[in-house]
């Protein structure tokens, strides 16, 4: 499906110096160029006219993006061995899985990477009972294990656990010798160092293993891996599924609707040592918010681009490209700073509020979903849930693509699905937007809004560009063209 916007049917984004030339070439030729405030590497170009901009149809963003022949694939297309037997597997590998659904989904991923390059047997991790306060390990409670195994059983060989061993009649536990990888390890660190202590010690424990393997790996048939991972083998449980596929129907009762996924400043006060809000906690809290925090630390910050869009800034520019007001809006919102009635009260006031007077018809898992679940997840499931919501929504709208959260994952999981709309706000370009408006500047506030917000590819097909993640764009390794020109892109038989 064509979506017309701008006279080209699809406005590009484009990032690079030399895209920046054909740019500047184009202006000569006559295009009204419209150009942000300053220059920066990443400028966006707008292709088309202030009037073009104008007649933009915001409901064509409710299908999906043109996709122009490529297609999801994530099979072998070239040479791909089969995993080790018992055998002659290199020996046993379990990795450190903790923290939130995020961390914990590209963890399993590189896992299943690193076992492949070792010709390891990756150790499902079991929950870790002895940590709390943070959710750890929730694999074997929130995703489809068995699916998982089966999935990928022509990729690696996946055990339970690190079976027992038995010495001249007595059974004991291999000992897991500690490793410690490098920050983003390339493969050539897993092939030498790793693979030695595997083979000399039988079994190996990777800790920390957080961002322990780079994202970019110049194979493509590992990267293809790690997307039959993502996007095959790591299903969350049926329970989760039935829930999620539930809130779905019934929200799509009414028609479409799109799902936003917020990010509070706050999340960063979460994580450090207000875990816990006391009375103390809360003092901290809003002492740091006044001074800690103050304004124009913030406002520096936030003309990097460098802070999350606030729920009232996605309504603002949801409502300027044209979205009314009776629009339907997920907020997937799974960590309300439940422990803390204070902190639900803070963020519903500054937050929330503002954003449910722009639309209304704002909803979330308590008011479409079924009430109370098995919560022996850790917060998990909820997330899990509203993972599967923003995946399924026909349009998503991150508020942060920074690294490591969620919405890096489901950007990506969606242009995989079939370049799913995605709305990816700017937040350099608009943060001077914001500002001028806070300071009774906004006089063409919706027109800036709009030249900014419509001059990108709202999910489909596009070059990633460092520091952009794989997990938020698997293009072009994951897809393919059946008459690609290039031979590695084309689509594999069968
Ligand atoms: C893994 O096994 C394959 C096939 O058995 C072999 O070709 C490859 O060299 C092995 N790799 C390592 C790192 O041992
Ligand atoms: C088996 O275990 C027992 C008790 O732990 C110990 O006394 C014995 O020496 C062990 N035997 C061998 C062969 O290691
Ligand atoms: C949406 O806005 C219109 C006017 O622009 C108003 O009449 C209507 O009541 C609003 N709908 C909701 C659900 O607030
Ligand atoms: C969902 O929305 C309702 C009504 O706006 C609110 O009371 C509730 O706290 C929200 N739930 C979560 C988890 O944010």
């Amino acid at each position: 499906m064509r979506r017309g916007l701008g006279s080209e049917g699809l406005v590009r984004r484009h990032r690079e110096p030399a895209k920046l030339w054909i740019a500047v070439a184009a202006l000569v030729a006559g295009t009204i160029w419209l150009l942000l405030l300053l220059p920066r590497p990443r400028r966006h170009l707008l292709q088309g006219s202030v009037l073009q901009i104008k007649d933009v149809d915001v409901n064509k963003l409710w299908r999906s993006a043109y996709s122009n022949g490529w297609r999801a694939s994530s099979a072998p297309r070239t040479y791909w061995p089969s995993p080790p037997t018992e055998s002659d597997s290199s020996g046993y590998l379990r990795v450190r899985l903790n923290g939130g659904l995020n961390k914990q989904h590209s963890a399993i991923s590189n896992a299943v990477v690193v076992a492949q390059i070792m010709n390891a047997t990756l150790v499902l991790p079991e929950f870790d009972t002895k940590s709390f306060g943070h959710d750890e390990s929730g694999l074997v409670d929130i995703y489809d294990v068995p699916h998982f195994m089966k999935t990928l059983q022509y990729d690696v060989r996946i055990v339970m656990s690190i079976p027992k061993i038995t010495a001249k009649g007595n059974t004991t536990n291999l000992r897991v010798h500690k490793i410690a990888p490098p920050r983003d390890a390339p493969v050539i660190w897993y092939r030498t160092v790793a693979l030695e202590e595997i083979k000399k010690h039988g079994a190996i424990y990777l800790t920390p293993f957080f961002h322990r393997l780079a994202e970019e790996i110049d194979d493509p048939e590992l990267q293809r891996l790690r997307c039959r991972v993502n996007y095959h083998a790591l299903r969350f449980k049926p329970y989760i599924m039935k829930t999620s596929s539930e809130i779905v129907t019934k929200l799509r009762s009414e028609g479409h609707f799109m799902s936003v996924h917020p990010l509070f400043e706050l999340d960063v006060l979460e994580s450090r040592e207000l875990v816990l809000f006391t009375r103390k906690g809360q003092k901290i809290m809003l002492e740091y918010l006044k001074n800690v925090h103050p304004r124009n630390r913030f406002e520096e910050r936030r003309l990097l681009g460098k802070c999350p869009l606030t729920p009232e800034e996605v309504g603002l520019i949801l409502r300027a490209m044209g979205f009314d007001n009776t629009t339907r809006i997920y907020l997937a919102y799974s960590k309300p700073f439940a422990a803390n009635q204070f902190m639900e009260h803070f963020a519903a006031n500054r937050f929330m509020k503002p954003l449910k007077a722009l639309f209304p018809r704002l909803e979330n898992h308590t008011t479409v979903g079924p009430g109370k679940l098995d919560e022996n997840t850790r917060g998990l499931m909820w997330s899990a849930v509203d993972y599967m919501v923003c995946l399924l929504s026909d349009i998503f709208v991150p508020t942060y693509d920074g690294p490591s959260n969620l919405a890096n994952n489901l950007m990506g999981h969606r242009l995989y699905n079939g370049f799913q709309t995605t709305i990816t706000p700017d937040r350099w370009a608009l943060a001077r937007i914001f500002t001028d408006r806070e300071e009774g500047r906004a006089s063409g506030f919706e027109e800036r809004v709009r030249r900014v917000m419509f001059n990108a590819h709202f999910g489909g097909p596009h070059k990633r560009i460092h520091p952009e993640s794989f997990y938020t764009n698997p293009w072009p390794e994951c897809f393919c063209q059946t008459k690609a020109k290039n031979h590695g892109d084309r689509c594999p038989q069968d």
